[in-house]
């Protein structure tokens, strides 16, 4: 078992990728992007749990050491189930990033998709990590499907994202944590958005950080030369490859999967 898998329902696992390449450049990467299924919409509890176990088992199959959830969305509803049903170390996305809000402000944002906000796992996690904090959630379900769609750098997003963003500089926050995976994307435009004196949190960079320490401690760390990306998406390989290449700098090969199934019990 060599490599490291990344899930996520489709572009937002890039973010994800970027800080693993800068932090561990040496581990060889599976990447696997649900674009058949995205947005994740609102599937039944049962339904997304039978999502990411038929990516899971199809990321076994690669022979992965090590799997990191690049989803805010499953890090929050389904996390703790698949840590206990596939036997490799699976990391979310929750802790690393309210961790890493706490230790930059006390008035936290958080944007998100609609079922991470429902779920209060950031504002659970926030508080844990340090009670005093104040937290806000915004939910943005426009941005996932905008940003799939190639429309991050248009007026329409700048228009959303600065409606999202009202609440937040109304109670004056001082830190805005991306609670999707896709959200560190439109960096550039929340930078400009956003009074400069606000700390951007990308809980990427700390999950990236808990996976290093993570496969030290199981003896996991890759020491051979720099690891590729293998990509496969559930859905049009070419839109995948059009889209992703904006955001790689380079055109990734990617391969279309299909998954094994894997039945819905229950819900
Ligand atoms: N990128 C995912 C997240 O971090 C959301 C994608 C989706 O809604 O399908 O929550």
């Amino acid at each position: 078992m060599t490599a490291i898998g990344i899930y996520d329902s489709g572009l937002g696992g890039l973010t994800v990728l970027r800080a693993l390449q800068q932090q561990l450049p040496q581990e060889p990467v599976v990447y696997f992007g649900d674009t058949a299924r995205v947005p994740k919409g609102t599937p039944s509890p049962g339904e997304f749990v039978t999502f990411w176990r038929e990516i899971l088992t199809w990321l076994g199959r690669q022979g992965v050491k090590m799997v990191l959830v690049a989803c805010n969305t499953s890090s929050a509803l389904v996390l703790e189930q698949l840590q206990r049903e596939f036997p490799w170390p699976i990391l979310g996305l929750i802790l690393p990033g309210a961790r890493a809000a706490v230790a930059r402000g006390r008035r936290i944002g958080v944007l998100a998709t609609p079922a991470t906000v429902a779920s209060g796992a950031y504002p659970r996690a926030i508080r844990e990590a340090c009670p005093q904090a104040g937290v806000w959630q915004v939910p943005c379900p426009a941005l996932v499907p905008l940003i799939e769609q190639g429309y991050s750098h248009t007026p329409e997003m700048r228009q959303v994202l600065q409606r999202y963003l009202a609440p937040l500089l109304s109670v004056q926050v001082d830190t805005v944590v991306y609670g999707c995976t896709h959200y560190p994307l439109l960096d550039d435009l929340m930078a400009e958005l956003l009074p400069p004196h606000v700390q951007r949190i990308d809980p990427a960079v700390a999950l990236v950080q808990a996976a290093a320490r993570e496969l030290d401690a199981l003896g996991l760390r890759h020491h051979g030369p720099t690891g590729g990306v293998r990509f496969g998406v559930s859905g049009d390989p070419v839109h995948f490859q059009h889209l992703a290449q904006r955001w790689l700098g380079t055109i990734p090969i990617v391969e279309r999967v299909t998954l094994p199934t894997c039945l819905t019990v229950g819900d």
